[in-house]
């Protein structure tokens, strides 16, 4: 097989991230404004090529891959990619192949998955409050969320929650979900809002809880004990005594964690962003039908992995009032 991916900084790519549509069925506070419009289906790489696409940084060592969205399970047919890039797990090749999901499509989802071998996903929940889940997602539908986690489960996928850490939104629900995953068995990971795309009203700093503040202060209610728990994204974990579950924190502002990266992000029109919080990019959908060999893609691939920069541009602070990056989280699925 061919050599590893290596950016200047000597980071091995080992995790690629694909954004399948930039739709959403939801239109978070955090994420979206309300009235974001999405690419049109034209624009759309096929089904067939990000397969393409994906295989090519499998065979580049990519050892774990995330479809993402927008919300992936609103791309007609996600199943059948997932479905086909599972012949990768067989050959070893790739390590997991998994999803970031919103949850509201995933009760009918949930048993296909587990036999295509997804084996744990992430599904984005910041509140366990019906009436505060429907003011952040503003059209999001709560009991089919939990409907589609309890499949999970029942399907024997493990699920982790993801919760943006919002302030004076979430911040009182913390411990509430802390013990909710406990029971459920379910990891948790609270994650810094990070000022990507104009999302209308309100000011990231509005939004904004830097999450070591956050630590100290569950810290005196639970028992956090350092664990070297890693699942290959972001995330450093803490074990939670009292419950036995495990509480991640991602914390692009207040602790960089971009030397260790080890991703690149795919959108669904086959552009490549080399970090998150950077605008640079580049295209990947050229060198993939000029050359159905795939050699001027493996090229193109190796050029930007040489293109990554060191870390990222984030910052919220009074000063900064623009976001630090335009694109929208949508556009990469974080
Ligand atoms: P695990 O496989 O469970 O570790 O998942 P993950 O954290 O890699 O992926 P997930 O889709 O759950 O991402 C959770 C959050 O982490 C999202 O809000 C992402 O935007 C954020 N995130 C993931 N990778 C990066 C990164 O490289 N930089 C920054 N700044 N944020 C990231
Ligand atoms: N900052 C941090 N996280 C965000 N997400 C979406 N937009 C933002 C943002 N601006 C989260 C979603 C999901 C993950 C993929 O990214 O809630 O958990
Ligand atoms: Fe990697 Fe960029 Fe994320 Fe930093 S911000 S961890 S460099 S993708």
């Amino acid at each position: 097989s061919s050599a590893p991916l290596v950016d200047p900084f000597g980071r091995a790519i080992q995790y690629l991230r694909v954004s399948v549509t930039d739709r959403c069925d939801f239109r978070c506070v955090y994420c979206m404004s309300e009235e974001m419009t999405f690419l049109p289906k034209a624009e759309l790489l096929t089904l067939e090529e990000l397969d393409r696409l994906c295989s090519a940084f499998i065979r580049f060592g990519v050892g774990k891959l995330r479809l993402t969205g927008g919300e992936p399970l609103v791309r007609r047919d996600v199943m059948t990619l997932i479905r086909n890039l599972s012949r990768h797990l067989g050959t070893g090749a790739l390590e997991e192949l998994t999803i970031t999901t919103n949850g509201s499509q995933l009760a009918r989802h949930a048993e296909d998955l587990a036999a295509c071998g997804v084996r744990r996903i992430n599904v984005s929940l910041d509140t366990l409050d019906p009436a505060k889940f429907l003011a952040i997602t503003r059209w999001g539908k709560f009991d089919k969320v939990m409907d589609g986690i309890a499949a999970a489960k029942a399907a024997g996928i493990r699920v982790k929650i993801n919760a943006v850490a919002l302030k004076g939104v979430n911040d009182d629900e913390f411990d509430a979900m802390i013990r909710w995953c406990g029971e459920n068995g379910h990891d948790l990971t609270l994650i810094e809002v990070m000022p990507m795309g104009d999302i209308g009203g309100e000011t990231r700093l509005d939004q904004y809880l830097p999450l070591s503040q956050v630590r100290a202060d569950l810290a005196r209610r639970w028992t956090l004990a350092d664990t070297d728990h890693r699942t290959g994204g972001p995330a450093r974990y803490v074990r939670v005594e009292e419950t036995g579950g495990r509480l991640g924190f991602i914390t692009p502002l207040t602790h960089n964690f971009c030397e260790s990266c080890n991703r690149v992000r795919l959108t669904c029109t086959g552009t490549l962003y080399m970090c998150l919080g950077q605008d640079d990019a580049a295209d990947l959908r050229s060198p993939l039908r000029a050359d159905p060999t795939d050699a001027a893609l493996e090229a193109a691939i190796r050029e930007a992995i040489l293109r990554k920069p060191k870390g990222h541009d984030f910052f919220i602070d009074r000063r900064h009032t623009q976001p630090a990056v335009a694109r929208h989280m949508s556009v990469t699925g974080g």
